[in-house]
């Protein structure tokens, strides 16, 4: 991961970029360089993480050499409830990296995962150090499988890496470099313009729009089509009895699949 610097093109997300060969997890690590000041764009990628993390407590696989796994430190100006977003502005900048891959034909499922032929080939974990009305920093962990035949039973058959897509080995430095560049490109039009532009290109790339889906949340089930996001990023699902819901986080299926 030497040739990173001279391959990004960004200009100021991976400015400060540390590879780490093992750590706790990513988030964990940006979190430490974060609580002693570390720069905005900092970014830690790990070879392997021990308790890498996904969303609600799950474990995350992290097999060293099969996937991209790395943290993101974002300090924006930005409310905590504007913090949201920034989930679907990564989702929409890991797709804006993964279209120079044409063959991918990335998709992005609400609200976190980016999904190619239907199984999951990237996930994000976003935290936050925040008072409540004041937001000190965000991180974003992001991990993209290379080759989901290493992950266990559990998770292999719902997960799909880029070489598998392709067919072909992929470099990891020009891969990671054309993801921060999307990234950051997604993250400055988010920060100077807000979340208008990029929810339209969010749910041109979703493959849930308009489609029959069931949702768990922590306050139950519920059924109904996808209409889009909301202004503040939660997505609007048409109820089974015509009235809207507005989802703040949940799991998603549609109906009748497993994803
Ligand atoms: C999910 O889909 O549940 C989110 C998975 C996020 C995993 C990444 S790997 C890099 C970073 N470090 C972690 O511990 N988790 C995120």
């Amino acid at each position: 991961m030497k040739e990173i610097q001279e391959q990004l093109k960004t200009r100021w997300l991976g400015r400060n970029f540390i590879y780490r060969d093992g750590v706790t997890s990513t988030n964990d690590a940006v979190k430490e360089l974060a609580d002693q000041k570390a720069a905005m764009g900092t970014v830690v990628l790990a070879g392997t993480q021990t308790q890498g993390r996904g969303r609600r407590g799950r474990v995350w696989e992290s097999p060293e050499g099969h996937g991209l796994w790395f943290s993101l430190l974002l300090r924006p100006a930005i409310s905590p409830k504007q913090a949201s977003a920034l989930t679907l502005a990564t989702a929409v900048g890991l797709c804006r990296g993964l279209d120079y891959y044409p063959g991918l034909g990335a998709t992005i499922k609400w609200p976190n995962d980016i999904l190619c032929d239907g199984k999951k080939l990237c996930g994000i974990l976003s935290e936050m150090n925040a008072e409540p009305e004041k937001l000190h920093y965000a991180i974003i962990g992001i991990c993209l499988n290379l080759q989901a035949g290493y992950l266990s039973d559990t998770v292999a058959p719902a997960s799909v890496g880029v070489e598998d897509i392709l067919q072909e080995d992929v470099k990891e430095e020009t891969l990671l470099c054309r993801l921060l560049l999307g990234l950051e490109s997604a993250y400055d039009q988010f920060f100077q313009s807000g979340f208008g532009l990029l929810r339209q290109e969010w749910e041109e790339r979703s493959m849930l729009m308009g489609k029959q889906v069931h949702v768990s949340t922590v306050n139950g089930d519920l059924d109904g089509v996808v209409l889009g996001l909301s202004d503040e990023g939660f997505l609007q699902v048409k109820l089974d009895n015509q009235k809207v819901a507005h989802i703040i986080s949940g799991d998603i299926q549609l109906r009748g699949e497993g994803m």
